[in-house]
């Protein structure tokens, strides 16, 4: 069952990185009564989950492997009084690490990979037998509003690559090897200020970007302006626009 969330304006304006948190706020109270001796997490970016298991697991060494050198080096230094994050360059479908891990963790970030299942093949090999994966993703529906627009106003400009879907993703865990112990689908509709003000947040999110938002070539001014104006005359609500999050968490195990 996909559960629906609506948030209220006042609670999300200008809360850019929102989605995420949420997310990343789900993956760790997933997490069962544990305290692995190191973590491993995959897309840490600028770190909202890490700082979430840097306070759930005092202590504990974390890995936090990213596959942009700017974003590495950005949250080494705004992390530099957490000594025990080690910040790593490395790609997500192909980062090993030393030893196996007890934990490995990620969220909003695997739908950026070109092969999920392989991905989580490598995961799942780099995770102890009995280990724990917890995954939080970002999924097909995310920003689905946005994407029909698109395709409406300059549809050879539309994004060739679309996020997984719920079901793909289930599938490519289980192929992998998982053993599914929980998970949960959940659809969040935020509201923004306006039209502007949302392409703006998920601009400065560069988050969904990629597959989502930006497509294979950039709109012109005259389309985008026509996509600020239909977004506003068509997703408008409760005094703001509205944007669909479509995500999912699992906690697996091996
Ligand atoms: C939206 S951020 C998520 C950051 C953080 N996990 C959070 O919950 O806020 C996605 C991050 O995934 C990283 N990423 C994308 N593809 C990756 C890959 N193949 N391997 C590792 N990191 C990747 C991006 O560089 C970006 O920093």
């Amino acid at each position: 069952m996909i559960e629906k969330r609506f948030s209220a304006a006042a609670e999300t304006y200008d809360r850019h990185a929102r989605p995420q948190l949420t997310l990343a706020q789900s993956v760790v109270s997933m997490l069962p009564e544990m305290y692995p001796e190191q973590i491993l997490e995959l897309g840490a970016g600028t770190g909202q989950l890490t700082r979430l298991l840097a306070e759930r697991f005092p202590e504990v060494p974390i890995d936090a492997v990213d596959v942009a050198e700017k974003m590495v080096e950005h949250s080494r230094d705004k992390f530099r009084r957490f000594p025990q994050i080690n910040w790593i360059v490395g790609d997500a479908q192909t980062y090993r690490g030393g030893n196996r891990h007890p934990l490995i963790v990620s969220s909003s970030a695997l739908h950026w990979v070109s092969d999920l299942r392989e991905t989580c093949e490598n995961i799942f090999r780099s995770l102890e037998s009995e280990g724990t994966f917890a995954l939080g993703m970002m999924l097909k529906g995310t920003l689905k509003e946005l994407h029909d627009l698109r395709e409406e106003i300059a549809p050879e400009k539309t994004p060739e690559l679309t996020l997984p879907s719920y079901a793909e993703t289930e599938e490519a865990l289980e192929a992998a090897g998982f053993r599914i112990e929980r998970k949960k689908h959940s659809e969040e509709q935020i509201l923004y200020a306006d039209a502007k003000a949302f392409l703006k947040a998920i601009h400065e999110q560069g988050v969904t970007g990629g597959k989502v938002s930006a497509g294979n070539a950039p709109l012109t001014r005259t389309e985008l302006s026509r996509l600020v104006a239909d977004y506003q005359e068509n997703f408008t609500s409760n005094g703001g626009v509205l944007a669909t999050y479509e995500t999912a968490t699992f906690l697996l195990s091996k």
